[in-house]
């Protein structure tokens, strides 16, 4: 049987470098952004900002951007096509939102059918003019105003590109925005912020909630940034680590973001041995070398509170459970559905087609571990065009030679255009 030995350097992180793309363009002068994931989502975002009078080039394997203020975007001559990426539509939506300039945002199928009044809910209470298409989706027409109100939003719905977003805008408006997010949720806005000496406050108001309070407009001087690499990325070949016995990984230089590595809590609950080593801090993010080896796993109950911190890695913590002893349950999935595709069908519908015990109830899912399922026959793995549901199945592939066939390929270069070439070298010392 297979097994994954050895180290990878796994490819830069997806919302840093959104950020980091979107706070360099906001500088006064050039940034060199290094480690910058080239992923299609990625360069959607790079290819909004060049259309809205960015000047940004490669150089090496560097990227230099050539910022033009808070308040500094011009009037786009065509649309603003987001492709499948829900980040660039969420922050750019709110960045152009405090220029005065108008701009049409569209994406793909499944972008299209993703809720945007979520976010222009707050945009249009600030005074901003949004045009919908019925009334929730894409394409969608902003016509911004440096005049939008800064006001106190109370955010009830956990999302870190709602609140992103929010941010984005208010750093060219001159007053008081403050943000209560009543779930905190990933916090590399934050961290960017701070590093990039942009002043802010966030006060803990309990366990789960904050608030975050900025005072526009903002001059952000320009400070090249160096991307962690993604924890989201690495994830897949962890629990490929833990499911192949005789596996032994070591990643280095992932983001150790408190706010991105709980599935390695959840991993660890589970008798994952997985051990996280923090070596430095890079840009505002602490990064560490994380290493993983085969383990028994066993079932476990994964509490709801837990899901604005795993929402992106339940797909692959599902193939872990899948080989796990007993019974898991994953508690509050809703905002799943909501995703590149809805992740409680793509995720359930796969396993069972291959004969795992899984259910959905309300919002949770339920899955049996087996590790006895013999899979002697091709089985083709519906992605629904998303990339993290095929590089799971991917992953769970490696158990059953290449008897699971993924039906698009393709849809993993949205996050990981390396992620084939790096799970062929994991392999390919055996
Ligand atoms: C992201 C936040 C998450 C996540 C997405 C990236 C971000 O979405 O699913 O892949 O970069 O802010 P929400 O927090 O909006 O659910």
């Amino acid at each position: 049987m297979l097994k994954l030995k050895g180290s990878i350097k796994i490819s830069g992180d997806k919302s840093i470098s959104h950020r980091a793309l979107i706070f360099a363009s906001l500088s006064t002068g050039k940034v060199k952004i290094s480690n910058l994931l080239e992923s299609d989502d990625v360069m959607r975002t790079l290819n909004v900002l060049r259309e809205l009078g960015i000047k940004i080039i490669k150089k090496g394997s560097n990227w230099l951007v050539y910022g033009n203020g808070t308040g500094g975007y011009m009037q786009p001559s065509q649309v603003l096509d987001c492709g499948n990426s829900g980040t660039t539509s969420r922050l750019m939506i709110g960045a152009v939102s405090s220029n005065p300039i108008n701009c049409t945002f569209i994406g793909d199928k499944s972008l299209s059918k993703r809720s945007m009044s979520r976010l222009t809910i707050f945009l249009e209470k600030m005074g901003a003019e949004i045009k919908l298409t019925k009334k929730d989706f894409l394409p969608l027409q902003v016509s911004g105003d440096v005049n939008l109100i800064p006001m106190e939003h109370v955010m009830e719905k956990a999302s870190a590109q709602v609140k992103s977003a929010i941010i984005l805008s208010a750093v060219n408006l001159r007053g008081k925005t403050k943000i209560i997010e009543k779930r905190n949720t990933r916090d590399h806005t934050e961290r960017l912020m701070s590093y990039l000496k942009i002043k802010f406050k966030k006060k803990i108001l309990n366990k789960r909630s904050s608030l975050i309070e900025l005072n526009g407009p903002y001059e952000i001087k320009p400070r090249d940034i160096i991307v962690a690499s993604d924890p989201s990325s690495a994830a897949f070949f962890l629990v490929g680590a833990l499911i192949l016995p005789k596996s032994n990984i070591i990643l280095k230089n992932i983001a150790i973001n408190k706010t991105r590595i709980a599935f390695i809590d959840v991993l660890k609950k589970m008798g994952g041995k997985i051990n996280v080593k923090k070596t430095k801090t890079v840009s505002g993010e602490d990064i560490g070398d994380i290493y993983a080896s085969y383990s028994s796993l066993k079932g476990i109950e994964i509490q709801s509170t837990l899901s604005p911190y795993l929402i992106d890695e339940y797909p692959i913590l599902s193939i872990a459970a899948s080989q796990a002893n007993g019974t898991t349950i994953m508690k509050g999935l809703s905002e799943l559905r909501h995703k590149e595709s809805d992740r409680i069908k793509s995720i359930t519908k796969n396993l069972s087609k291959l004969g795992f015990n899984v259910v959905s109830k309300n919002e949770n899912i339920i899955i049996k571990g087996s590790k006895k399922i013999k899979i002697n026959n091709q089985k083709q793995i519906k992605t629904y065009g998303d990339h993290r549901i095929a590089m799971s199945f991917a992953i769970l592939g490696l158990l059953y030679k290449d008897n699971l066939v993924i039906d698009n390929e393709a849809c993993i270069s949205i996050s990981y255009p390396n992620f084939r070439d790096h799970l062929k070298k994991l392999t390919s010392l055996y």
